[in-house]
């Protein structure tokens, strides 16, 4: 392992009605709340009316800020940054999936930055103080509730890029009601469960030898987020399934993962530039790639896709090889995300190849990436093409 240093500021506030409790986390003399938002399932679920109340009991100004999109806009986070500039805004809240807190933690840095928000997704300039943000999370997916990333688009550009910089982007508490996830509809609840098991994969296949606790709980997590999966589908308001995948979803990608080594996030920069021409969502995109990103690098350690097999996928290993068994393993993984009912090709989303030189010129842009197996231009076509 690499020597490493884990610090995760965030506060995490778990359960059932724990909306009540926002009052108690914001930091004391709030008066100028921004509270940012997406397209309105807040205002359907009531989720809304919960926070406002609590927001009201303070006494705080509310400013909003709704319409977030998924694969939120610079132009969005633009426009929250005048807000808090105009509204003197002293905390931010936001309340949403991934797309509402990312936006929030580019607009928290953003506003005490001079210059304009797209510096700072691009990393020409490092934010040196950022206004204090919660999230109140809606949507088990990313992990955004606590960690530091936040993955925002240039619609002007065709550029989407993931950045972060703590402690600045990191939430100072995450309110996660499993309540609050029962009204996600089934296609966003597939493509949330595809993005927690893709970041598990992705720390997976790390660059490091030595793992033994790592590798157990991340297997460990997967198998709970795959026995439970199929049961959620079949019964989405159910509590206790919410619950198991609203808690799997924050553990997959709050560091505790990824101690020691940083994991290979290959795919994820391809799928960021394929959302980045043709807005698709994230976990759909990742649905296609990454079983294509796993049997294009089956050779790069062919034993850690052979564990991952047997150990999640329960491949029996019985006189096969290695190879034969690492195979079997994307195949059941295959299979499991179809039979949630996640794409299985790009034509799924009418994506030709096309504009496939954009998009690798667009997950070029900071130079050959991947940490398991470092990718150049000709790998990101092949990815795309096995892809097609
Ligand atoms: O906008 P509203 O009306 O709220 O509807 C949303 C949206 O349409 C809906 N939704 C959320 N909670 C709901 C609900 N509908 C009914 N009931 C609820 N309780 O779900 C839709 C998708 O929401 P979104 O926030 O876009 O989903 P997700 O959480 O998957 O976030 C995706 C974004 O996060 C980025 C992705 O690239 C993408 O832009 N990522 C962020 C990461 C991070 N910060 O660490 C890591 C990820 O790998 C990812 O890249
Ligand atoms: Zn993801």
């Amino acid at each position: 392992m690499k020597s490493f240093v884990f610090h995760n500021p965030t506060k995490l506030i778990f359960g059932k009605d724990q909306v009540k409790t926002l009052p108690d986390h914001l930091p004391a003399g709030t008066k100028n709340v921004l509270l940012v938002y997406g397209g309105g399932s807040i205002k359907k679920n009531g989720v809304y009316d919960d926070v406002m109340e609590q927001l009201n009991n303070e006494g705080a100004a509310v400013t909003e800020l709704s319409g977030v999109e998924p694969n939120p806009k610079l132009t969005t986070v633009r426009e929250g940054v005048e807000l808090c500039r105009e509204k003197d805004i002293d905390f931010i809240l936001a309340v949403g999936g991934g797309s509402v807190i990312d936006a929030v933690k580019t607009i928290a840095a953003a506003a005490k930055y001079e210059g304009d928000a797209w510096d700072l997704v691009t990393r020409k300039a490092a934010p040196v103080d950022a206004l204090p943000f919660g999230t109140v999370l809606t949507m088990a997916a990313t992990a955004s509730e606590m960690n530091a990333g936040s993955v925002i688009t240039n619609w002007e550009t065709n550029e989407k890029y993931g950045w972060g910089h703590p402690p600045y982007t990191n939430p100072t508490f995450s309110i996660l009601d499993p309540q609050n996830t029962v009204t996600v509809p089934k296609d966003q609840t597939v493509y949330g469960i595809v993005d927690m098991m893709t970041h598990l994969m992705e720390q997976y296949f790390h660059e490091e030898t030595q793992s033994p606790v790592q590798d157990e709980m991340i297997e460990g997590v997967m198998r709970a987020v795959k026995d439970t999966a199929p049961k959620l589908l079949e019964d989405l308001s159910n509590y206790e399934h919410r619950e198991t995948i609203m808690y799997a979803g924050t553990l997959a990608l709050n560091g505790m993962m990824q101690m020691g080594y940083k994991g290979d996030w290959a795919s994820h920069n391809i799928e960021h530039a394929v959302s980045a021409v043709y807005d698709i969502p994230h976990a759909g995109g990742l649905a296609i790639l990454f079983p294509n990103w796993m049997e294009y690098n089956i050779d790069v350690q062919t034993k850690r896709f052979a564990r991952l097999g047997e150990k999640v996928f329960g491949i029996d290993t019985e006189g096969k090889t290695d190879k034969e068994v690492g195979l079997e393993g994307i195949r059941a993984l295959r299979k499991f995300w179809s039979s949630l009912g996640a794409p299985e090709t790009l034509a799924d989303y009418d994506i030709s190849d096309e504009k496939f030189d954009t998009i690798v010129d667009r997950a070029m842009k900071r130079g050959p990436f991947g940490n398991f197996s470092e990718l150049q231009e000709n790998d990101v076509y092949r990815v795309l093409e096995l892809s097609k």
